[in-house]
C-alpha cells in the first residue's frame, strides 16, 4: 500500500462508514489473490520484429505482404478508410465497428514499390509498406501523413498474449487530439496517456489521467493534411506523444512522435484521411451513427446527489418555476434507491415516484435515473437472484463469482460482453419506466469496484464471454461500459419502441455514440475544472461521441458566484447542459448565488431554449454526417496553425463560434476567428477573419459569433421555428441546413436546405425543394445587415 492508496482507503472509510472501508480492504486482497492465481506470471519473453519482406499477394482492396516473421494485411475500403493488421489480424471481430467491415475498394491495387517494398494505391491515399515493415500513409500527391515503423512484439516463452509496441512519426508541425475524454486537452501535449478506463476516485482536474472514457483514437492535424488513426484493440496500453519541432527552414525538422504500447491483443489499425468533416464522416460510417437524443434531452437538466425525498425534488422544481427558469429534466442519483441498490426505490422517501414523474411531465420536465453497473451481492435482492439464476455475473478464473464493493456494499458485476446478459439487463429498465423515468444515466461502469489498494476495478483475470470468444478482463475492461450502454439501448428500443432512448454513460469506448452520450464525471470545482470541461467535450466529439457535457459548477466544493456563472454560460452551449454535484458540495441552484447570478443564468437558460431547434438540427447532423455539435475552431481550416493552438473557443455547428470565459476577473477577451466574416451576436459588430479580435465579455454573457451567411433555426416567441439569418458579406452567399423534428419518435425528419444571397442591401433566403427553390415557409429574421465592419 503506498501513500496514495492509504489516503484512498481512509477516504473510503470516512465517506461510507467503517464497514465499507473494511470491505474495500478485503476486496483489494481478493482482487490481488485472484490475479496471482488466475494470471500466469510474466516470465521470460522473446522479442520479435516482422523481419525482411518475402512476397506479397494481392487481395480485395489491397492484399497481404509477407515478412520472414509476420504478415501484414492492407485493405482500403470503398469509403477511403485504410485498414492494416499484423499477424493475420483482420477488421473483425470488433466492438468499435458498427456492422460489418466496409467493402474493399475494388480499384485499390497492390503493386511493387521501390527498394523491395509494396504499396497500395487508392484514390484518396497511398499506403506504402517498406521492406522491413514500416507503413507509410501518403496523400495522393505523395506527401507522407504518418509513418508507422516496424512493430515489435514480446512473446511470453511459455505462451500467452504478446505485448507490442509501435512507434509512429508524423509531420513536425502536427498537433494531436482525441484519445477519448482527456482533462488536459483538447490539444494533447507531450506525455503519456493511458488507455484504461479509470474512475480517479475523487474529483479530477487537468493532469488527472486516465479518466473514465479512453479510446485509442487520435486525430493528427498538420499542414499536409488531417487524419484519424484508430488502433482497434481494447487492452490496457499507453500512448506517448511528443510534438515535433521545426528547424526553421534548416531542413532539421524533428518529426512528431507517437509511441503505442499495448499489453496484448491484435495489432491492427484504421487510418482515415481528409478534411475534418470527411474524417468524421468516415469515422461515423465505421463506428456507427450517433443515437438521436429526444429534444427534451437537449434542454436544461438539474441533478444532485442527495435529493432526500420527493418533497425536495418538488421544492427544487418549484424554485425553477418561481424564478422563471426553464427546466427540462431532473435526475435522481443513488439516494433515491433503497440502500443504494440498482433498480430499486426507497419507498419511505419516494413513496409515489410515478405520481411525481407524471406531475413533472405535465410541466414538461422529465425524470432521469442513475443506473449503476454493480448489483448487490445479496440473496433476496431481485436483480441479484435473477442474475444468479441466469449465470449473468462475471466469474474469476477458478469459476467463483467475482465480488467487489460499490455503493450498496458487496456487489457482483453483470458480464455485459454476453448477448444473453445484455438482453436480460435491457429488460430490467421496465421497472424504471414503471417508476416514471424517461432517461438513464449509467455510472460506475469503468467498471469501478472500490479498493483500499491496487486498482479500483475487477481482477484482470476475471473471465468474460466476449461474445462467445471467451477472454478476460484485460480485454473486456475498456468495452464494459460500451456493452452496458448497448444493453440499455436495445432493451429500451423493445420496451418503448416509439421513443428515442436517452442513455448517457460515464464510461465507454469507440462506438459508444450508437447507444448514447456521456458526461464529464466528477470534474473538480475550480477554474481548471471549467477548462477541463471544455477539453473533454471537444475531445470526445472528435472521437465520435458528440453528446456530452460537464457537471455545471463542478462536482465537489462550492464555486464562487463568478465561477458558477461562467460554467453555466459555457454549458448553455454544450450538448448536455446539466448541473450536478456531490451531496457534500455547496448548492447549485441558480438562485443560490444572489440576484445578479440568477438574472444572468436566466439569460443563458432562455438563450438555450431559443437555440433548441439549432441543437436539434445539430443532433440530426451529427447522426447523419458524424460532425459533432461542438467542434474545435480549426474544423473548417486545419491548415491555419493559429487555430490549431486555440483551446479556449469552439464552433457550435457551422453557424456559431462560442468564446467562453474560462478565467476569473475576465470581462474582455481575445478571440481567434477563422476566415470569413463573423458577427458578434451581442454587439452586432462584424469582423473579418482570419485574425484575432478583442471583444467585451461582461458577466452578463459570453461572446458568441455568428458566421456571415449562417441560417440558425431558433424558437420564436410563440414557440414556432424561425430562421435567424446572418447577412452574407457583400459578394458572398451563405446557407445552411435545418432539421425540424417532432422532438421524439422515429419519423424521418425532412431536411430543409436554405440558400442565402446578398445583393447590395438586400438579403434573400430560398428554400431548395425537389420542385425548385421557393420562399421559406418559416419566419425569417435577417441580422447583421447594418453591422459596422471592424478589421481584425
Ligand atoms: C459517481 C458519479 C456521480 C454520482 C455519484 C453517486 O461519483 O460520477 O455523478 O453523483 O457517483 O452516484
Amino acid at each position: 500500500m503506498d501513500g496514495r492508496d492509504l489516503v484512498r482507503s481512509v477516504q473510503a472509510v470516512g465517506s461510507a462508514g467503517v464497514a465499507q472501508g473494511l470491505r474495500t480492504v478485503r476486496a483489494a486482497w481478493r482482487r490481488k489473490r485472484a490475479d496471482a492465481r488466475g494470471l500466469p506470471p510474466r516470465g521470460a519473453e522473446r522479442a520479435r520484429t516482422p523481419g525482411e519482406v518475402r512476397e506479397a499477394e494481392p487481395g480485395p482492396g489491397g492484399g497481404v505482404v509477407r515478412f520472414s516473421r509476420s504478415e501484414l494485411r492492407v485493405l482500403v475500403a470503398v469509403n477511403g478508410a485504410v485498414f492494416w493488421g499484423w499477424d493475420g489480424a483482420g477488421p473483425e471481430p470488433s466492438y468499435a465497428l458498427a456492422g460489418r467491415c466496409p467493402e474493399p475498394d475494388p480499384r485499390a491495387v497492390l503493386e511493387p514499390d521501390k527498394d523491395g517494398g509494396w504499396r497500395v494505391v487508392a484514390e484518396r491515399v497511398t499506403v506504402a509498406v517498406s521492406r522491413h515493415g514500416a507503413v507509410e500513409v501518403r496523400t495522393p500527391g505523395g506527401v507522407p501523413l504518418r509513418r508507422d515503423l516496424p512493430p515489435r512484439w514480446w512473446e511470453p516463452v511459455g505462451g500467452g498474449p504478446a505485448r507490442w509496441m509501435q512507434r509512429s512519426e508524423v509531420a513536425a508541425d502536427a498537433r494531436f487530439f482525441g484519445l477519448g475524454g482527456r482533462s488536459s486537452g483538447p490539444r494533447l501535449r507531450d506525455g503519456g496517456y493511458r488507455l484504461w478506463n479509470t474512475d480517479p476516485g475523487r474529483a479530477f482536474g487537468p493532469g488527472d489521467d486516465p479518466l473514465y472514457l479512453t479510446m485509442p483514437v487520435q486525430w493528427v492535424v498538420a499542414d499536409a493534411g488531417t487524419h484519424l488513426v484508430f488502433h482497434d484493440n481494447s487492452w490496457d496500453g499507453t500512448i506517448t506523444l511528443r510534438e515535433g519541432t521545426e528547424g526553421a527552414g534548416s531542413g532539421h525538422d524533428r518529426p512528431g512522435v507517437s509511441v503505442l504500447r499495448i499489453d496484448g491483443g491484435p495489432l491492427r489499425c484504421w487510418v482515415v484521411v481528409g478534411t475534418p468533416a470527411r474524417v468524421a464522416h468516415v469515422w461515423a460510417s465505421l463506428t456507427g451513427a450517433a443515437a438521436l437524443p429526444p429534444a427534451w434531452a437537449l434542454g436544461h437538466h438539474h441533478a444532485r446527489r442527495g435529493f432526500g425525498s420527493e418533497q425536495e425534488v418538488r421544492r427544487i422544481v418549484a424554485g425553477y418555476q418561481e424564478h422563471d427558469l426553464p427546466l427540462d429534466a431532473v435526475h435522481l442519483d443513488i439516494d433515491h434507491h433503497d440502500a443504494h441498490q440498482v433498480f430499486t426505490v426507497d419507498s419511505d422517501r419516494f413513496p409515489k415516484l410515478p405520481v411525481l414523474a407524471e406531475e413533472l411531465r405535465r410541466d414538461g420536465i422529465r425524470l432521469v435515473s442513475i443506473v449503476g453497473a454493480a448489483v448487490p451481492a445479496a440473496p433476496g435482492n431481485a436483480v441479484y437472484d435473477a442474475g444468479a439464476d441466469r449465470d449473468a455475473f462475471v466469474r474469476d478464473a477458478s469459476g467463483e463469482v467475482v465480488r467487489g464493493v460499490v455503493w450498496p456494499g458487496e456487489t457482483v458485476f453483470p458480464d455485459f460482453t454476453h448477448a444473453r446478459v445484455r438482453q436480460w439487463w435491457g429488460g430490467l429498465y421496465r421497472e424504471r419506466l414503471a417508476q416514471g423515468f424517461s432517461g438513464f444515466w449509467h455510472d460506475m461502469n469503468e467498471p469501478t469496484s472500490f479498493a483500499a489498494f491496487g486498482e479500483a476495478t475487477l481482477p484482470r483475470s476475471a473471465r468474460h464471454a466476449l461474445e462467445g470468444r471467451g477472454g478476460d478482463h484485460r480485454e473486456a475492461h475498456n468495452v464494459y461500459g460500451l456493452c452496458m450502454a448497448r444493453a440499455a439501448y436495445e432493451g429500451l428500443r423493445e420496451l418503448v419502441p416509439e421513443e428515442r432512448p436517452f442513455v448517457f454513460s460515464r464510461s465507454g469506448w469507440a462506438g459508444l455514440q450508437r447507444y448514447g452520450g456521456t458526461w464529464s464525471g466528477d470534474v473538480a470545482t475550480g477554474w481548471a475544472g471549467l477548462r477541463a470541461s471544455l477539453a473533454l467535450v471537444v475531445g470526445l466529439g472528435l472521437c465520435g461521441v458528440p453528446y456530452s457535457g460537464p457537471d455545471v459548477g463542478g462536482y465537489d466544493g462550492t464555486p464562487s458566484p463568478e465561477l458558477y456563472l461562467r460554467w453555466f454560460q459555457l454549458a448553455a452551449y454544450l450538448p448536455l447542459f446539466r448541473t450536478h454535484a456531490s451531496g457534500r458540495a455547496g448548492r447549485r441552484e441558480p438562485w443560490e448565488f444572489g440576484p445578479e447570478v440568477l438574472a444572468r443564468a436566466r439569460v443563458a437558460l432562455v438563450e438555450r431554449r431559443r437555440l433548441l431547434p439549432y441543437f436539434v438540427t445539430l443532433a440530426h447532423l451529427a447522426r447523419r454526417t458524424g460532425a459533432p455539435y461542438v467542434r474545435p475552431v480549426w474544423w473548417g481550416a486545419p491548415e491555419d496553425r493559429a487555430l490549431r493552438e486555440c483551446e479556449d473557443a469552439f464552433l457550435l455547428g457551422d453557424g456559431l463560434l462560442v468564446a467562453p470565459v474560462l478565467a476569473p476577473g475576465v470581462e474582455r477577451r481575445t478571440v481567434r476567428l477563422p476566415r470569413g466574416r463573423w458577427y458578434d451576436t451581442a454587439t452586432g459588430r462584424a469582423y473579418e477573419g482570419p485574425g484575432q479580435v478583442r471583444v467585451e465579455a461582461p458577466l452578463e454573457r459570453v461572446p458568441v459569433f455568428a458566421r456571415a451567411g449562417a441560417v440558425i433555426p431558433v424558437r420564436g416567441e410563440q414557440g414556432g421555428l424561425e430562421l435567424e439569418v446572418w447577412a452574407p458579406a457583400p459578394g458572398h452567399t451563405g446557407g445552411g441546413l435545418v432539421v425540424p423534428d417532432a422532438g421524439d419518435g422515429w419519423d424521418e425528419a425532412e431536411i430543409e436546405r436554405y440558400v442565402v444571397r446578398r445583393q447590395g442591401r438586400r438579403v434573400t433566403v430560398e428554400c431548395e425543394r425537389d420542385d425548385g427553390p421557393g420562399a421559406p415557409s418559416r419566419a425569417v429574421r435577417v441580422r447583421g445587415l447594418d453591422a459596422p465592419v471592424a478589421q481584425t
